[in-house]
């Protein structure tokens, strides 16, 4: 079948939730659903998700979507995927079980493995090749983890039964019939997380894989990221499956951040902050990753730089659901707009090590500059604070790798509802800060892709027409505060390294 809809439906599996967002021509949303899958916390460092609960909300959003816009598949002319990064499953491709929960992009329990691999070498072993450090945030050493741990694995990987993906090659291969037929493969900006593809060739890198003890029969075909991959089964039967890209290339692509030398910022779990380098391999000397922006058919890959910073929305939920200090997430707006100012307390939530520029996997969380006089209020203060220091870090390390002086910053994510953390993120940057109408730009560059690829749009300009500016906040704080809050912030990161032994 082929379908003639006038809609695009998007599938955004994220670290928290699934949401499928049904979109129309002009690139405004129809239908939203979304429901939340358990994070399993097995021990301090582990982050665990099952891949066939993803799975069970992944086919329950996409009919909640369509019901709530009261479409039927024949409305739906294609389907993008975008995910949640780096997170690593392993399934049996006969029965299409999971042999394990998936170990998340949080996880550190790879963090030894990681030391073993860049023993001699170091941590940059593999940097010219993937643009990545050796870090246990990307999925390569989690695929080893699970062949090494799971018993029999190994072997049967080795047989030819088992297959890795990602969520967007989970979601595909599903959504494709499964053991019944599903295709097995991945998109370019996917496996360049992995630590296993090479950038300039965009082929699985041999060497590496042996050095790592993955063996090549368990990975997906790479392929670009806005082509038809396959078509659905079940639900959206017979629409073509025809995009996939990783939640923050997604968001750079919604963005329309199609030029070179144009970023944005996603505040969500944690936030990831993307620079186009255009055709270019930027390799960075000031921690950032390599990473490829997008590929659309067989267009030229498009590269980007990469800040990540692990925890941001997701110290917000600890605040919330570990500490108690509020009850809802929103609540954190409230609570710190009470107080002027931090009261003299920096938190630095390395819970997962730090992140971009560091990568310190031996970092932990601390808070400093604690006296008598620091309420719930400078601590909530102080948690949105760090969002942003951590942001002006990553900016910091863009300038200087790229050269590129950032005039504005484009944002977007849950956490950029909270005007007052978005004010907070203008004055440490010194630089305006603006929100689109549309800020689900995840699941809308993945939507983007797909009706790129089947034609439902007709090229970039189109896109970069439908991007309007729905809010901006412009830097209020001083520079000699600026500076001096800065240089505390330095200090209290410090603090955190070395911490695990
Ligand atoms: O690299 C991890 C990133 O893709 C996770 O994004 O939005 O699911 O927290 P999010």
């Amino acid at each position: 079948m082929t379908t003639t809809g006038s809609y695009i439906a998007a599938i955004d599996q994220g670290t928290t939730s699934s949401r499928c967002i049904v979109f129309g021509a002009d690139g405004r949303i129809v239908s939203v659903e979304q429901q939340e899958h358990r994070q399993i916390f097995p021990q301090p460092g582990w982050v665990e998700h099952d891949g066939a609960e993803i799975w069970t909300r992944v086919r329950s959003v996409i009919r909640g979507a369509l019901e709530k816009a009261q479409l039927t598949r024949a409305d739906i002319r294609a389907i993008g995927i975008t995910n949640q990064r780096e997170t690593t499953l392993l399934w049996d491709r006969r029965t299409g079980k999971p042999v394990h929960n998936a170990l998340v992009w949080q996880d550190t329990r790879t963090e030894g493995l990681c030391r073993e691999l860049g023993r001699e070498v170091g941590q940059d072993r593999f940097r010219g090749e993937t643009g990545l450090p050796l870090a246990a945030y990307f999925a390569g050493p989690k695929i080893r983890w699970l062949l090494d741990n799971v018993a029999g694995l190994r072997e049967r990987a080795q047989a030819g039964d088992i297959l890795f993906g990602t969520m967007d090659t989970w979601v595909i291969w599903n959504l494709t019939g499964g053991p019944d037929g599903g295709v097995h493969v991945t998109d370019v900006t996917n496996a360049s997380r992995t630590m296993l593809m090479n950038l300039h060739t965009l082929e699985w890198d041999e060497r590496i894989a042996e050095s790592m003890g993955v063996p090549l029969s368990v990975l997906p075909e790479i392929r670009s990221s806005a082509e038809v991959y396959g078509h659905a089964v079940g639900e959206l039967a017979g629409v073509p499956v025809a995009s996939a890209l990783g939640d923050q290339q997604a968001a750079l692509f919604g963005q329309t951040c199609f030029s070179e030398g144009e970023a944005k910022s996603t505040y969500g779990t944690g936030t990831f902050l993307l620079l186009n380098t255009g055709e270019r391999v930027v390799d960075s000397h000031h921690g950032l990753l390599t990473t490829v922006g997008y590929r659309i058919g067989k267009g030229r890959p498009v590269y980007a730089l990469e800040g990540s910073i692990a925890v941001t929305g997701s110290l917000v939920q600890w605040l919330r659901d570990q500490l108690g200090i509020i009850s809802t997430a929103a609540e954190i707006e409230t609570l710190a707009s009470t107080v002027e100012d931090n009261g003299g307390a920096y938190i630095v939530p390395a819970f997962s090590g730090l992140f971009a520029p560091y990568w310190r996997s031996d970092a932990r969380g601390v808070i400093t500059g604690l006296t008598r006089y620091v309420t719930k209020a400078h601590l909530a203060r102080a948690v949105l604070e760090a969002t942003a220091w951590q942001t002006r870090e990553v900016v910091d390390a863009m300038r200087k790798d790229s050269g590129v002086e950032l005039t504005a910053l484009k944002v977007d994510g849950g956490m950029t509802s909270d005007d007052l953390l978005m004010q907070i993120v203008a004055d440490v940057l010194g630089a305006p800060v603006e929100r689109p109408q549309v800020a689900e730009t995840t699941a809308l560059g993945a939507a983007y892709a797909a009706g790129l690829a089947v034609g439902f749009w007709p090229d970039l300009e189109t896109l970069r027409a439908n991007w309007h500016r729905a809010a901006e906040w412009t830097p209020r704080m001083d520079q000699a505060t600026r500076d001096r809050e800065y240089r505390n912030w330095l200090k209290a990161v410090e603090r955190t390294m070395g911490w695990v032994e």
